[in-house]
């Protein structure tokens, strides 16, 4: 069986991430009416988190209950990954015990590492550079949430904020998907030069565009959705001063801000939020905000990744294979019960 990765939405197609969006809708739409089919029946996922996560863990440990698996919530100090172990021998023991391993790791390299000696898929869960599940969660929240009139391909996104792992992840699918990006930052909290080639790279494929200001205000002109990230993550406790200063308060997603858009103009974080500095709560909390929808479709679509990913490499035994081993097993124990009375 064909063994794949979810490492980076640039290793899938368009029509690959359009197949897996098509599961995340439908096995959603089938829960929503109560239809909740055990795909996953007896798999285990093994989710690895070198830093902390509420919508990740919570959405992939219940997603796996939901598909009929179960979830190990796997942290450092609690597992040998790296420290008493390699990480080679660590990946090839959970690819002995688990049908499929999902990593929130702070090196990019880490969950390369993985994936390149894992025996099972690979789910990257979000890393210094990336967060691809997060992303094709958005994507499948912007159609749901699709202006009258329009197609995936007439979206514009705008994000307004630093050039995060969100961002990058955020840049490629859209310009994957032939939709219209723009990024508003200061220069210097603008993506590097590679990232915008390889989304320039898609936009030539796709027929999407990518636009970098630094202006806000023209980068909200004609959004559809309005997109925005922390300033500043674990580790940048030092730069706080330098950011507030540079995003505060023209990059800020208040009032004001959002009422430059168009007026179906919609809201989107990937959460967590810092209120009241990279947004305000009018605008988290506004009718056109989506951000609660976004956080529950991160079950949906893990879901539906989970089953793109492992479904097709499940065996289950036929009705001789089981005859044949329930008649074996059920002698083992009528000795085992005579041996005992
Ligand atoms: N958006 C997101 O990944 O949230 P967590 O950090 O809570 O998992």
């Amino acid at each position: 069986m064909r063994l794949r990765h979810f490492i980076d939405t640039q290793d899938f197609s368009k029509q690959e991430l359009l197949e897996i969006i098509n599961l995340i809708r439908v096995i959603k739409q089938g829960y929503k009416a109560g239809y909740s089919p055990k795909l996953l029946k007896d798999a285990s996922l093994a989710m690895i988190f070198e830093e902390p996560s509420t919508r990740t863990r919570v959405s992939f440990e219940v997603a796996m209950t939901q598909l009929g698996g179960h979830a190990l919530y796997l942290k450092p100090g609690e597992i040998h990954l790296g420290v008493r172990e390699s990480i080679y021998d660590t990946v090839k023991v959970l690819s002995r015990m688990c049908d499929v391993i999902e990593a929130r790791t702070l090196k990019h390299e880490t969950v390369m590492e993985l994936a390149r000696h894992a025996d099972v898929p690979v789910i990257n869960g979000l890393t210094d550079y990336n967060h691809p599940t997060q992303v094709v969660c958005d994507v499948f929240t912007m159609i749901e949430h699709m202006p009258a009139g329009k197609n995936l391909e007439d979206l514009h996104v705008t994000f307004i904020g630093d050039a995060t792992n969100v961002l990058s992840s955020l840049m490629l699918i859209c310009t994957r998907m032939g939709m219209h990006f723009t990024h508003a930052a200061p220069k210097r909290y603008q993506p590097p030069a590679d990232w915008i080639s390889w989304a320039q790279a898609n936009c030539a494929e796709s027929g999407g565009s990518l636009t970098i200001t630094d202006d806000p205000i023209a980068a909200v002109s004609s959004a559809d959705y309005i997109y925005t990230d922390l300033w500043w993550w674990v580790g940048q406790e030092d730069e706080i001063p330098e950011r507030r200063a540079a995003f505060m308060p023209r990059y800020q997603v208040n009032l004001d801000l959002f009422n430059k858009a168009p007026a179906h103009c919609q809201f989107m974080h990937c959460l967590p939020a810092s209120r009241g500095v990279e947004a305000t709560d009018e605008v988290m909390d506004h009718p056109r905000s989506i951000i609660f929808d976004q956080s529950e479709n991160r079950l949906h679509t893990e879901k539906g990744l989970l089953v793109y990913f492992v479904y097709p490499r499940l065996h289950y035994a036929t009705e001789e294979t089981v005859a044949l081993h329930k008649q074996q097993i059920d002698s083992a124990l009528s000795r085992l019960i005579k041996m005992n009375t």
